[in-house]
């Protein structure tokens, strides 16, 4: 039996081990189709490697071997010299909305390293990525301004794909002012008032971001009715009727989500929405997205995934109460309460 035999129960354990713990170096092999661009040139069609490696500035023997190994994982095609990009391939493309190349550069550029000290979170519970970059993860992300423009486009991706259809058939609670707590670049609220033209919106975020909020307002012909505010959640928020909180939550433990969430109650009136926007870990050991990206929280930002009750104990402690989750078509779900 060849390691390629995909019928899983007949593939010895050991083999299946050594396939898992083999990860980095598809983790890194990957990175290195999106920082080279190899699937942007791939999108008008085939090349030989020694094009493709004069292309992207590569050595032509290294590059072939990657994309050899890559092609057992569906990222390429080959025939013969010819290299073609697959459909899964092609995500890791520049030219299209729902890329995920920014993705791959955020994730191997910022979090691959501190990875490497997950031994010491398992051991002392302390965030790896702290240890690794001797503070904050957000605090060394601001420090310069090509990892805050490489982070703004991450999520701009992740809300252009991994939440693609997300939003159909969802409304926002009713509220003349909706403001998105951590909004990043407006990707999302922008999404969410584009069919609200009655609303009003704010893209609160820290200053550093305030720029790129700016003009993706303005892209989208909202500068109008929708502010951006720079600002610390922990210190107080502006006035509003709604309150998104997408995938902030899950940044903070218990004590730091209160702070946030106590800032909302200094600035709301009672009866105020708040509306989580998270992946909520489902009971048993089905696979779910959001149990890999727990591990994100626990070496980066000491923030966890959350279950249903743990959610609503959390809103509980902070004076709200869950009024209910609702599914989405993705990983994502909405969780609405009420400020009481
Ligand atoms: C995981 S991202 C989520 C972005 C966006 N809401 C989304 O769902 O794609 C967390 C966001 O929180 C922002 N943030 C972190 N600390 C903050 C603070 N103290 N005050 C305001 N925003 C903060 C970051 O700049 C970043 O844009």
């Amino acid at each position: 039996m060849s390691i390629t035999d995909s019928a899983a129960p007949q593939v010895p354990a050991q083999i299946q081990m050594m396939q898992l713990l083999a990860g980095f170096q598809v983790s890194q092999a990957l990175y290195v189709v999106a920082k080279l661009d190899i699937a942007t040139i791939l999108s008008d069609g085939p090349r030989t490697v020694d094009q493709l490696a004069a292309e992207a500035n590569a050595d032509a023997d290294a590059l072939g071997r990657i994309i050899r190994f890559l092609a057992t994982l569906g990222i390429f095609r080959t025939s013969g010299e010819e290299v073609e990009i697959t459909q899964l391939g092609a995500t890791l493309a520049d030219d299209r909305a729902d890329s995920l190349r920014y993705g791959a550069l955020y994730w191997m550029e910022t979090h691959y390293a501190p990875f490497g000290d997950l031994v010491h979170t398992a051991r002392t519970g302390e965030i790896a990525a702290t240890r690794h970059y001797g503070r904050p993860f957000f605090d060394w992300i601001s420090a310069d301004p090509e990892r805050v423009e490489v982070q703004n486009r991450t999520f701009a991706n992740v809300t252009n794909s991994l939440r693609a259809g997300m939003f159909d058939g969802y409304r926002l609670p009713d509220g003349a002012v909706v403001a998105d707590l951590g909004g990043a670049d407006g990707s999302m609220l922008a999404q969410l008032l584009a069919d609200a033209p009655d609303r009003r919106g704010i893209v609160f975020d820290r200053p550093e971001i305030v720029p790129a909020a700016r003009k993706t307002l303005a892209d989208r012909g909202m500068a109008d009715r929708v502010q951006s505010i720079g600002g610390d959640f922990f210190q107080s928020v502006p006035s509003a009727d709604v309150y998104i909180l997408s995938y902030i939550l899950h940044d903070w433990d218990d004590e730091a989500c209160r702070r946030i969430l106590r800032a909302i109650v200094e600035a709301a009136e009672p009866g105020a929405r708040v509306v989580l926007v998270e992946a909520v870990i489902p009971p048993g050991d089905a696979p779910h997205p959001a149990k890999v990206v727990d591990l994100t929280m626990l070496a980066m930002m000491g923030g966890r995934e959350r279950t249903a009750e743990e959610y609503q104990a959390l809103l509980d402690s902070a004076g709200f109460t869950l009024d209910r989750i609702v599914p989405s078509p993705t990983p994502f779900s909405f969780v609405e309460a009420t400020l009481r």
